[in-house]
Formats: C-alpha cells, sequence, structure tokens
C-alpha cells in the first residue's frame, strides 16, 4: 500500500519535474538559482524516501565528490578549492549547532533550488530527485552529532 502510493507520488513528481524544466528550457543557459534559500513550511516534516542504507551512502558520495566537495570540501568542512571563505561557517556541513536548520527536507530544498548570493548552484537541472535524496543521505552522514 504504502510502496503503491510511493511509485504514484513519484510519477506525479515526475510529470511536475518535466514540466518546469520544458518551461526552464526557454531561458536556458541561465541556472534556475533563486536569489535566497526557497523552501517549502513543510520541508522541515519531509523525509527522505529512499533507504539510508550502505548502496544509498555510496551513491550520494559519488554525487557529492562530483558536484559539492569543490565548495564544500572532500569531509564537508566548507574548505574546497572553490569554497568562498567569508562563508566558511555556513559551508560547514559537519556542525551539530547547524543540525536544526537542516533538515533532511530543508536540506533536500536548498540542493534543489540552490541559492544566488552566497552562490550555491541549483540541481533541480542537473538530478534527479532521488539523486539529490541520495546527496542529503550522504551529507547529513557527516554531521556531527
Ligand atoms: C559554488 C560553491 C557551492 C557548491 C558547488 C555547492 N554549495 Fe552548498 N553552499 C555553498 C554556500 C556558499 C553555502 C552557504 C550559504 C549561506 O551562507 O547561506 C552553501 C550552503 C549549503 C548548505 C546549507 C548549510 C547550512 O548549514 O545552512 C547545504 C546543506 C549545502 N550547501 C549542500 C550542498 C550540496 C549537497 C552540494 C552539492 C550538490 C552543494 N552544497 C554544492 C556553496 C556551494
Amino acid at each position: 500500500m504504502t510502496a503503491h502510493l510511493l511509485v504514484f507520488g513519484s510519477a506525479l513528481v515526475c510529470a511536475a519535474t518535466l514540466t518546469t524544466r520544458a518551461t526552464g528550457a526557454t531561458d536556458a543557459p541561465m541556472r534556475q538559482t533563486a536569489p535566497r534559500w526557497t523552501i517549502p513550511a513543510t520541508a522541515a516534516e519531509e523525509k527522505n524516501p529512499l533507504p539510508v542504507n550502505a548502496a544509498t551512502l555510496a551513491g550520494g558520495k559519488r554525487l557529492y565528490d562530483q558536484k559539492c566537495q569543490n565548495c564544500h570540501g572532500a569531509a564537508g568542512k566548507g574548505d574546497g578549492p572553490d569554497a568562498d571563505t567569508k562563508y566558511a561557517d555556513t559551508m560547514d556541513l559537519t556542525q551539530a549547532a547547524r543540525a536544526a536548520r537542516n533538515s533532511d527536507g530543508q536540506v533536500f530544498y536548498k540542493i534543489w533550488n540552490g541559492r544566488l548570493n552566497p552562490k550555491m548552484p541549483a540541481q533541480s537541472a542537473d538530478m534527479t530527485r532521488d539523486q539529490v535524496w541520495a546527496v542529503v543521505a550522504y551529507v547529513q552522514s557527516l554531521r556531527q552529532k
């Protein structure tokens, strides 16, 4: 039953994604990066739909290494070669103190929508939702408890 609903939900999400992409294609190559974090109010409650297991974490790490570590650093400390040192603190994904503002759902929308200043590229055009959720699982595993 639950699995059934999930499948149905994914189909809807896919349809929505395709629509967004079609619209976005007109203003390419501009990325759809929002000026600030765009995070729905319900995000704090949103749970990762993927099982957080070794396979998910390994997939998330692969994507992180390709797309995130240049800014956030190999261990998530905010010290990658492209990091703006002014934001070293907010870019440190390992801090326990910043966990409350980075629930799974909130992290998902930060990655999905990006932000303009300070700049973090939106991934909605480059990754599927499941890929982003895999990255969410991985970066949450870097955070100190
Ligand atoms: C071009 C550099 C850049 C890239 C690439 C990048 N980020 Fe970021 N990220 C930032 C900056 C800058 C901030 C801090 C924004 C702020 O101060 O609010 C940030 C903030 C974040 C935050 C919020 C941290 C907090 O405590 O509020 C998360 C989570 C995050 N990034 C995850 C990722 C992931 C995962 C990826 C790869 C898919 C990624 N970022 C790619 C620059 C980047």
